[in-house]
């Protein structure tokens, strides 16, 4: 039978309405944890193997600047959605100024992070990226790494990239509150604390998702975390410690599976089961506000990566998704920040939830891979959703069904996958430009979505 989908790789793909979605997938490693197992194994001095990271084109950014800055780290073919690495590395003491610039490509985990370690290494060096990267903000990285002693440019009086760091040994600790809730930002800072004299305190309002925090704890870095009965949280950090190898596995991305979870709850006819996904307490988000919405998801059998105590280690739980009868939802700026990455696909099932849905304080979406709002907005409109935007707010009045329309990725992987994901629902066929970004974070991405219409 001729693929419903054709032609993922090229300018566009095109997905018909799925009669019935049925199956069992396995998903890429988590992208945010598998960037920061790479970096902490180049910190540290010894050998660290990873299995089950994400094989996207970030994560592969990632270990290509590691490798540009003397560090061995070796590919092992796992599968399609999965990589394992060997990294053998003389620890942060042993890392080299990088003789070109640092190429992130589309991914600003590794952009942030990576000037965060470089604050406190007695180098320079340049990170950049694609033209998307190019748009997004640094001068939240920039001020507080300054702070801490480094010396950082960039573009546009210092607030896009390309971003030079000139690093500085040791850097000193520094008490400080992050402008918006971003896990990046708190990294970096926890990152260069590792090389800061003294005690650093990263304070947020709105807490973010903590694997720097848990991977830091797993590798013999003592970093205290205490909630404030408020969302808030304190991140204290000594300067000092060394990092140990380790080996670890990297738990499914619940960002990937969270567009399964939509697919099977909003279509009439499915069932998925979605093996060993991360349900960290700071990502698991998008699971709990989509069963607030009516979906019927399972979790079964949780457990943990790594042992050590309930901060560290990522607990993990096989998901089974079933057709559901969705309503709508109020979602507010912590909630936002909790499922950042997936408000795109959040959109998608209220179009398909009973009443009116309103996410508000969403205005960090502008400042992704694309500006989501605004293209998640044109999107869905183009297939007959009623969405309506004010400010960083969205109103989407659901219940309808979708219908095939022609959709443009923006080169945005989630956009990309979110669009890919509407077409399974609406009536007729649905065009998806640019849809390659996918590959992004999920390669195996459009052949998991043809598996699935069984
Ligand atoms: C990430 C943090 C989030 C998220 C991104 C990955 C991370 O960004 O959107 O996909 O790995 O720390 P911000 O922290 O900038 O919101």
């Amino acid at each position: 039978m001729a693929p419903s989908t054709s032609a993922p790789a090229g300018p566009v793909a095109v997905v018909r309405a799925a009669r019935r979605l049925r199956g069992e997938l396995h998903l890429p490693g988590d992208k945010s944890v598998s960037h920061r197992t790479l970096m902490l194994a180049a910190l540290a001095n010894g050998t660290s193997r990873i299995a089950g990271a994400g094989d996207g084109e970030d994560v592969r950014s990632t270990a290509a600047a590691l490798r540009a800055l003397g560090v061995d780290v070796e590919r092992i073919d796992e599968d399609r959605r999965t990589v394992g690495y060997l990294v053998r590395s003389a620890g942060a003491d042993g890392l080299r100024e990088p003789a070109a610039t640092l190429d992130c490509g589309n991914s600003g985990t590794s952009l942030r992070l990576l000037a965060g370690i470089l604050a406190g290494l007695p180098m320079t060096a340049v990170l950049d990226g694609d033209a998307s990267l190019r748009r997004r903000p640094v001068a939240r990285i920039i001020e507080p790494l300054r702070r801490m002693g480094a010396v950082l440019h960039a573009r546009h009086e210092d607030t896009l990239p390309p971003v030079t760091v000139v690093g500085r040994t040791p850097l000193q600790a520094v008490d400080v509150q992050t402008p918006v809730p971003s896990a990046q930002v708190k990294s970096a800072i926890l990152l260069a604390a590792l090389r800061a004299q003294g005690a650093t305190t990263v304070r947020e309002a709105v807490a973010t998702r903590d694997h720097t925090e848990r991977m830091l704890r797993a590798r013999g870095v003592a970093v205290h975390s205490t909630a404030g009965g408020d969302g808030s949280v304190t991140i204290t950090v000594r300067g000092g410690t060394a990092v140990r190898p380790m080996d670890e596995r990297v738990p499914g991305d619940v960002s990937a599976a969270a567009f399964w979870l939509v697919a099977g709850a909003a279509h009439p006819d499915a069932e998925l089961t979605l093996r060993g996904v991360g349900i960290n307490p700071t990502r698991r988000a998008v699971i709990d506000i989509l069963r607030s919405m009516g979906a019927d998801i399972e979790e079964h059998g949780a457990a943990d990566s790594a042992a050590g105590g309930p901060d560290v280690g990522e607990p993990l739980a096989d998901l089974v998704v079933r057709s559901s009868t969705l309503h709508a939802v109020d979602l507010g700026a912590a909630d936002v920040a909790a499922a950042i990455d997936e408000v795109p696909v959040l959109c998608l099932a209220a179009t398909a939830a009973s009443g009116t849905t309103r996410i508000r304080g969403a205005g960090e979406l502008r400042h992704k891979e694309s500006d989501r709002i605004a293209g998640i907005a044109d999107g869905l409109t183009a297939m007959g959703a009623t969405i309506e935007i004010d400010g960083d707010d969205l109103t989407i009045r659901g219940g309808g069904r979708l219908a095939g329309a022609t959709t443009d990725s923006l080169d945005d992987h989630r956009l990309a996958m979110t669009f890919a994901i509407a077409g399974l629902l609406a009536r007729g066929e649905t065009t998806v430009r640019r849809p390659g970004s996918a590959s992004i974070s999920y390669p195996g991405f459009f052949d998991d979505l043809e598996r699935i219409r069984a």
